[in-house]
């Protein structure tokens, strides 16, 4: 791309190039059949294929095993703070939450609708700069939540927790890092992500459930809300977001040119080392997190002293087409958004503009 511009927003974040260019076709002539994509019916044969073919793709690329049901819902990973507890969590029973920033928090708050929750482990105290260890869970809790990825505070859990209760499951919201990395499926009962961070654009709502716990809860579920609805009609009870699903199934297949996650891990690790290096050495910046907990996907750092703008270095790098690097307004300073789909070479002009603010400040 000529004039390439690096964009590093949180989400919804930058998407693969081949991507891009796929969609263009689709919203024109989908697959040669002379209709666009956007105006076809999901009942029509390409759709039902197009949302077998994603779901396959998913299944290979995470090693998702059998026992195991894909859904493409709607309302964000939001609807999941609210969906989790009211499928899985019956009104005398108690799950177990890790509060680790703002959207553990909402899902700790809509969870108190549904069953008794208990906070197994925070780190608010430390404004979040670290993926608390030594969980208090309950014996007796039936599952327990974690937030794998914090897209705010930059931070990651490298280590996934066991659940105590050997009955009980693990619950996973990894909006902001599915597809970054293997992951082992089975340890998890329940992962939901929304789409729009590493796997394509909002509007469309990953849930894989492990299948003995759909209709576990024993309460009234509204339709729309239940899982066993999703389930049972490969998630076509009502029009599903066919379009982002599409968009879906191309960042799939982009990652499966990469190499699959493997590679695509490797690529994410490099990438967040050499950022993390430059923020270590460069005299301004330094990182908040906790050294062990830092994210691969949203790296944090804030200026070393206090006399820098931070308006004037966000012009700077937006002057380098450098853009959407300003901090979420909780943590301040900058966050590098630096998923799949940002290339290296995005990284790398990050760090010469930090490298050449450093000379323009050398006192
Ligand atoms: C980790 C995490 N969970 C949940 C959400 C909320 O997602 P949505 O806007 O899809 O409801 C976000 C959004 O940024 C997120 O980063």
């Amino acid at each position: 791309m000529d004039n390439q511009v690096y964009n590093f927003s949180a989400g919804p974040a930058c998407l693969a190039e081949p991507v891009l260019i796929a969609v263009k076709n689709a919203a024109i002539d989908y697959n040669d059949t002379g209709i666009s994509l956007l105006a076809m019916s999901h009942r029509s044969k390409p759709v039902v294929d197009l949302f077998d073919e994603t779901t396959g793709r998913l299944v290979s690329l995470l090693n998702i095993p059998d026992n195991y049901r894909i859904l493409w819902l709607q309302g964000g990973a939001s609807l999941q703070f609210s969906m989790v507890p009211m499928n899985l969590l019956n009104e005398n029973e108690t799950a177990d939450y890790v509060n680790t920033g703002a959207w553990s928090s909402k899902a700790v708050q809509e969870a108190h609708n549904f069953g008794s929750v208990h906070v197994a482990g925070s780190s608010e105290s430390d404004n979040y700069t670290f993926i608390p260890k030594n969980l208090n869970q309950k014996s007796h809790s039936v599952y327990l939540h974690i937030t794998t990825n914090n897209t705010i505070y930059g931070t990651q859990y490298h280590v996934i927790p066991k659940v105590k209760n050997q009955d009980g499951f693990l619950v996973a919201d990894m909006s902001s890092d599915i597809l970054s990395m293997p992951i082992d499926v089975t340890e998890f009962g329940l992962i939901y992500a929304g789409a729009q961070k590493n796997m394509g654009p909002a509007g469309v709502t990953l849930v894989v459930i492990r299948d003995d716990l759909i209709g576990r809860a024993e309460r009234q579920i509204p339709t729309m809300l239940d899982y066993a609805t999703h389930a049972s009609k490969q998630s076509m009870f009502n029009t599903p977001p066919v379009f982002a699903v599409f968009m879906v199934n191309e960042t799939l297949k982009w990652i499966e040119s990469i190499g699959g996650i493997n590679a695509m891990a490797k690529r994410n690790q490099f990438k967040a080392k050499k950022l993390y290096d430059e923020i270590e050495r460069n005299s301004l910046f330094t990182s908040p997190v906790n050294l062990g907990d830092r994210s691969l996907m949203n790296v944090t750092f804030v200026f070393v002293g206090e006399e820098l703008n931070e308006n004037e270095f966000l012009s700077f790098c937006a002057e380098r087409n450098l853009v959407s690097l300003k901090g979420h307004r909780s943590v301040g300073g900058f966050r590098a958004s630096i998923y799949n789909a940002m290339p290296e070479s995005g990284v790398d002009a990050l760090i010469s503009a930090m490298q050449a603010y450093e000379q323009n400040h050398q006192t």
